[in-house]
């Protein structure tokens, strides 16, 4: 096997904890973490449907959409200062207590993030939680107006690093973002933080680890 001459990562759920908008929701409902994930379930939901009808609106605008049908569901009322509060937490999320180091460890090797996270997003995630140092690239979906498991999206970083995807390390927590990078040709480690099972699309991580720090130099 050729070995790893880089490594791509996934933003939301792998580098940054979305779940750390859980404080934020407080304000509007006792059940915080129900709102987070209906939250989360439903944008992911409306990037892979905005994919397939070919009607791109950037994550910024996906994520305000899917935390309005998120309070919806829940039968929550949030005035516009509430809502904007919580996309806020979203500029500002935290990452995972082992990512610092564990990109610190990988240096020596470009190190980017494949997201499809817009933009600005992405910049005040990155800023916020002190890794600009250890990315060499933030690449964002937006280039080619997609959303992940296109590939369109997956070959940004071939492309962008100038290292064929079977000598790239993808890693992701997310199984379907898995599924998607093997089927493109990406090495690929999934980040298994929640032991969720496999999903059942033929298409398996070369490797699971549950944490970053696991990852192979
Ligand atoms: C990301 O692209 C899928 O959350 C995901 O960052």
């Amino acid at each position: 096997m050729s070995p790893i001459r880089g490594y791509v990562f996934d933003a939301y759920g792998t580098l940054f904890d979305v779940h750390s908008v859980v404080e934020a929701g407080r304000e509007i409902t006792s059940d915080p973490a129900a709102l987070s994930a209906i939250w989360r379930q439903k944008q992911l939901e409306y990037t892979w449907l905005r994919a397939l009808m070919g009607t791109y609106a950037d994550f910024w605008t996906v994520t305000e959409a899917a935390l309005r049908y998120a309070v919806r569901r829940l039968g929550l009322t949030a005035t516009d200062v509430q809502l904007r509060r919580l996309m806020d937490a979203y500029l500002s999320l935290a990452c995972f207590p082992e990512v610092t180091s564990a990109l610190q460890r990988l240096a020596g090797r470009p190190r980017a993030v494949l997201s499809n996270g817009a933009p600005a997003m992405l910049a005040a995630a990155v800023a916020a939680s002190g890794l600009a140092p250890h990315l060499d690239q933030v690449i964002s979906v937006d280039a080619v107006k997609t959303y992940k498991p296109s590939p369109l999206v997956y070959a940004l970083g071939p492309t962008r690093l100038a290292i064929p995807a079977g000598e790239l390390l993808f890693v992701s927590s997310n199984a379907w973002d898995v599924a998607g990078a093997k089927a493109f040709g990406y090495r690929v480690a999934w980040c298994n933080r929640t032991n969720a099972p496999e999903e059942e699309l033929g298409l398996r991580a070369d490797l699971v680890v549950s944490a970053l720090d696991q990852l192979p130099r």
